[in-house]
């Protein structure tokens, strides 16, 4: 078995003429938290949809739970797809669907549960990440922003996946509420890692990033510049890196 739950194997991207991801090849630990840093435009992004089969690769692969993915087609992706629960910045709940509806979606839509089965996990989900069972039957515009990301990450969670992406999951939080969505992404990662779990962060938080991750990937201009364990990339020599933690 890898060591890795994701692999770059020579991994491409140009649009047009911009090459936006530059020959990478790495991987991202299994049952860990990595996150990805580096300045806006480097790629990180692009990096994670690479990652679910939402953009094809110029060349190179991209390999997941030993899986080439950049080969599957439409219905094998889809299926595929299962294994991964993304919160993403932008992607919101939808916002005519009750926080319950919100988290049910996605087992109504994939799975044969009948209704019993489904109210009893989408409330446990709900209550796991601390919503109650009042806040359960609101619609997101009634919710919190730090709200709506709790239950983004219930619905992200409903289909037990081994791989948890986010894409800046605290943007347009306060201080205080980002920690604490950072303490639910990181209690979330162990209480499934017995299973097989790895959680991937985008993230511009450089403080939540130093305390919550086990391995940090530093991404400019399309390219990885350091790719360390927490402890090591704290002390980098790498101008680019000091730069970017004395910011
Ligand atoms: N579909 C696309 N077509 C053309 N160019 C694109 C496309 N998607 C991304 N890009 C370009 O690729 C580069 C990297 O974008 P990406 O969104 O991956 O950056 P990022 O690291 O996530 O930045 P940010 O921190 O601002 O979110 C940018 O220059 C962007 O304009
Ligand atoms: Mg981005």
């Amino acid at each position: 078995m890898s060591e890795f739950s994701i692999e770059f194997k020579d991994l491409s991207k140009l649009y047009g003429q911009a090459t936006i991801l530059n020959n990478l090849n790495f991987g991202i630990h299994k049952n860990k938290i990595t996150t990805i840093l580096g300045f806006s435009g480097a790629g990180k992004t692009t990096l994670m949809k690479h990652i679910l089969g939402l953009t094809m690769p110029t060349s190179g692969d991209v390999i997941v739970l030993g899986t080439a993915i950049n080969k599957l087609d439409e219905l094998a992706l889809r299926e595929f797809r299962r294994n991964f629960g993304m919160v993403f910045q932008y992607a919101a709940l939808f916002d005519f669907l009750t926080s319950f509806e919100n988290v049910a979606f996605p087992l109504r839509e994939f799975t044969k549960m009948n209704e019993e089965q489904i109210k009893d996990k989408v409330l446990n989900l709900l209550d796991s990440v601390g919503i109650s069972l009042e806040a359960a039957y609101r619609l997101p515009s009634e919710l919190s922003g730090g709200m709506r990301k709790r239950v983004g990450l219930a619905r992200g969670l409903a289909l037990d996946p081994h791989i948890m992406l986010y894409d800046e999951p605290t943007s347009g939080l306060d201080p205080i509420t980002t920690h604490m969505v950072y303490d639910l992404m990181r209690d979330t990662h162990y209480n499934n890692v017995h299973h097989g779990f790895t959680s991937v962060i985008i993230s511009h938080d450089i403080h939540a990033t130093l305390k919550y991750s086990d391995y940090i990937v530093f991404m400019e201009k399309g390219q990885v510049v350091e790719h360390l364990d927490v402890e090591s990339f704290k002390k980098s020599a790498n101008p680019v890196i000091r730069r970017f933690l004395e910011l």
